[in-house]
């Protein structure tokens, strides 16, 4: 058996909890590369192993200015070296870019909100003359619903720009998009391992936009009905259409992501529009438990990366199979 292992690039350790205990309980090798400082010396040869990136678009809000930037170089030199990385560097790019996101979604005739990139304050509020209805703005660098504010007109936008709640997005470009209307308010995630659909959640938006799922965002502990086992803000449902679901998979594949959640809203007219890939997903603990799944998600992710390493190094069984 050779010594290589599972490294999982990450900037974030309070999200990575989950997927410890996953690694923990199937006895899988692995080891954390924090990326928010680094020095690589670019001649080195990567260690020998199975490479997991979970990179962070929304890092800097936790004063990981440059992860994404570092994480870039380290896919760059893995690649370069052959190393199987699960999220390479394409996947990162559409990490950290929502534009890069739509383009392939519609390129794989998925539909997405009407949506304009703008940098400049003037070019902001010129973009909006585009819109008929209400429209949000949102970081082209984002997650955790950074930026994301619905304006019924111009005037309302351009009191924001000016006023001491606007922030530019992280890579200075600021979308102005269609904000759709749902009839119920929920927006649904769908969650993908090894390329393949694992399950969806329902997230509750009654209460806003920033909806992060994991355990480490819950702002206060589970409500007395989350505990009951009643619909929570997070819900496990198996509704999602079969086409989109085939259209995500491809959308995936196409642009080298093998674990991702990916967001859609449905309008009054019960179409579609995705706006969000996230390759860096969290899985919410309560929704897991009440649909008795308990720890499905970074099970899933936990297994298939003990597959990959299994198959390309010949290690990383768990020990309990080991000593059977
Ligand atoms: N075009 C839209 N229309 C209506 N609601 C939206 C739209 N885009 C985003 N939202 C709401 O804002 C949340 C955050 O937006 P999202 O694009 O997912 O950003 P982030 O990458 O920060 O999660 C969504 O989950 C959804 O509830
Ligand atoms: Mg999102």
């Amino acid at each position: 058996m050779s010594d290589a292992s599972i490294y999982v690039i990450h900037e974030n350790d309070a999200w990575v909890e989950p997927l410890r205990a996953a690694f923990a309980e199937r006895g899988l090798p692995f080891e954390e590369w924090h990326l928010d400082a680094g020095c690589l010396n670019l001649e080195n040869q990567p260690p020998e192993g199975v490479f997991y990136n979970r990179m962070s678009a929304s890092s800097h809000t936790r004063g990981h200015y440059h992860a994404p930037e570092y994480a870039a170089c380290v896919l760059a030199w893995l690649e370069r070296h052959d190393r199987r990385v699960i999220n390479s560097s394409r996947a990162l790019q559409l990490e950290v870019s929502k534009v890069a996101q739509y383009m392939t979604l519609e390129a794989h005739g998925i539909r997405t909100p009407h949506t304009a990139a703008t940098v400049g304050e003037d070019e902001i509020l010129d973009a909006a003359l585009a819109f008929d209805g209400p429209f949000i703005t949102k970081h082209n660098r984002a997650g955790k619903g950074l930026g994301v504010r619905l304006f019924e007109d111009r005037e309302g936008l351009r009191a924001y720009l000016r006023g001491p709640d606007f922030e530019p997005s992280r890579d200075g470009v600021t979308l102005i998009q269609e904000y759709i209307e749902a009839p119920e308010p929920f927006i649904t995630r769908v969650e993908f391992v090894g390329g393949r659909y694992l399950y969806a959640v329902r997230v509750d938006t009654s209460e806003g936009f920033e909806l992060c799922p994991a355990d480490a965002c819950r702002a206060s502990p589970p409500t007395s009905s989350a505990d009951q086992g009643s619909p929570g803000l997070f819900t496990i449902v198996h509704d999602v259409d079969g086409s989109l679901i085939d259209g995500y998979e491809r959308v995936l594949a196409a642009n080298d992501i093998e674990i991702a959640g990916v967001e859609f809203i449905l309008d009054r007219q019960g179409r579609a529009h995705t706006y969000d890939i996230n390759t860096n997903t969290n899985y919410n603990a309560d929704a897991e438990d009440a649909a008795g799944i308990s720890g499905r998600g970074m099970g899933a992710i936990a297994e298939f990366l003990g597959e990959e390493l299994l198959r390309i190094h010949g290690s990383g069984l768990p020990h309990a199979a080991v000593a059977e």
